[in-house]
């Protein structure tokens, strides 16, 4: 397993952490990732009206997949993460689907030796893959393009590293008018800087997949999608 991608998924391994951070994040109208989460179940569905099989990676409680399987009422989903707490959770929260999803413990690096199937609509993440270098990351985007069908999503919504200093500034002072800071019990710390938009269009690209853009982005938190060529 790839050395950073193993120390993120370690520091989620502490129930206590796990379960701090699961109460400091915010839900409901407080949440304002549920927009971008709701524009990537719309561009999926633009495309893609019967995805078939949803893969959510390092999916936490499954909040990015919830919106999917809500979106596509046939749909099957996968989430997958390293930490038994989290999918503790995943497994109360996403109840509601029943037989609908099936949950993995695994690395989001060895998606294959997770038993991840291939032949996905979708595949997802979301505030996971900040944690993992240039090449860890582009790595990443291949595995995880190669488990998508023809016409297939690949979706990741993560915190970027700015790499412009004015408008690192800018964002510095006004964000926290719109999301306030967490709680420091339940920040965690990043290895090295995180990947930059850059980095995150450049591995789409060499993973093979195409049509890529950010469709939404705030501050440091972009929504990268992009599709396979379909069939
Ligand atoms: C900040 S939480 C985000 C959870 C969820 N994706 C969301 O946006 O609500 C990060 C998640 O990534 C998982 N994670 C971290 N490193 C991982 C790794 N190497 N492989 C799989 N999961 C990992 C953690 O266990 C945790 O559930």
């Amino acid at each position: 397993m790839p050395e950073q991608s193993r120390t993120a998924a370690a520091v989620w391994s502490d129930p206590d952490f796990a379960r701090a951070w699961l109460g400091a994040d915010p839900q409901g109208a407080a949440d304002l990732l549920e927009l971008p989460r709701g524009i990537a179940a719309a561009l999926v569905a633009e495309t893609t009206p019967e995805p078939g099989l949803i893969v959510d990676v390092a999916g936490g409680a499954g909040k990015f997949l919830a919106v999917l399987l809500d979106a596509f009422p046939s749909a099957r989903g996968v989430l997958l993460d390293a930490s038994d707490t989290m999918l503790d959770r995943a497994k109360t929260d996403l109840a509601r689907f029943g037989e609908r999803v099936d949950f993995r413990i695994g690395d989001m690096t060895q998606l294959r030796a997770a038993g991840v199937p291939e032949g996905a609509g979708a595949v997802l993440s979301s505030r996971a893959s900040h944690h993992l270098g240039r090449e860890e990351l582009h790595g990443f985007y291949r595995e995880a393009a190669g488990l998508l069908r023809p016409g297939g999503w690949l979706i990741n919504l993560d915190h970027i590293a700015p790499d412009d200093a004015v408008w690192d500034r800018r964002y510095r002072t006004v964000r926290t008018r719109f999301t306030p800071p967490r709680p420091s019990a339940t920040a965690h710390h990043h290895d090295g800087p995180l990947p930059t938009v850059r980095d995150h269009v450049d591995g789409y690209r060499a993973a093979g997949v195409s049509e890529a853009d950010i469709a939404w982005k705030a501050f440091y938190t972009c929504l990268f999608v992009g599709r396979t060529p379909p069939a």
